[in-house]
């Protein structure tokens, strides 16, 4: 059976990074669980700097769970609106915590047991800027947790005029990135 993570970003609970979630788990296979970043009180990394002596997160909190489910999830899912042409500060904030698997493979010289993973990344922003910043900011974290293969971004970057729900391209992505990650 599939196992999917996924990230939700947004501070919204019925915005545009919801109704696409909401669309995306009705169509994906197997279980999923859902890290809300804005709701699940995790603290980011302080840069204590344990995990260069040990392999993990000296942090107990709901990241220690998500840390868990990495080691044999199939995929990953990051949802998220734009802020400044980036994903957003709370995102980032928990994906700061996967920083014990760059010090467990760069200073500790030992690979993190990870799953190699498919990833799909969801953005939306209202129309301003760029959002390809954001895609690759997410890329390089993704990276970090053995994100080997992705799909096509689903992208609905003008949700000021449009809601990403009635975005008809970002939809039919959206329907292709949950057959990726079934198949
Ligand atoms: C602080 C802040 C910064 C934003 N920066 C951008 C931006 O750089 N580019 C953009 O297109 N939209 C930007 N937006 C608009 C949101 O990305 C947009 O409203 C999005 O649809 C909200 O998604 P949600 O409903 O899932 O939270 C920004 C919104 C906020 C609150």
């Amino acid at each position: 059976m599939k196992k999917t993570l996924i990230f939700n970003g947004s501070p919204r609970s019925n915005g545009d990074t919801a109704s696409l979630l909401k669309i995306l788990t009705k169509n994906l296979d197997g279980e999923f669980k859902i890290v809300n970043c804005y709701k699940d009180k995790i603290s980011p990394c302080v840069d204590c700097r344990k995990c260069r002596e040990i392999d993990g997160c000296v942090i107990k909190d709901k990241m220690q769970e998500i840390y868990d489910y990495l080691i044999d999830c199939d995929n990953v899912v990051v949802a998220t609106p734009i802020y400044f042409s980036q994903p957003t500060g709370e995102f980032l904030n928990v994906a700061s915590r996967f920083q014990r698997y760059f010090s467990q493979s760069y200073f500790n010289k030992n690979k993190p047991n990870l799953k190699a993973k498919k990833g799909s990344i969801i953005l939306v922003g209202g129309g301003n800027g760029e959002w390809e910043p954001a895609l690759n900011t997410v890329k390089d974290i993704m990276k970090m947790i053995n994100v080997k293969e992705y799909s096509q971004p689903v992208v609905s970057h003008n949700t000021d005029n449009t809601p990403a729900i009635n975005d008809e391209n970002a939809v039919k992505t959206l329907l292709e990135t949950a057959e990726f990650l079934n198949k």
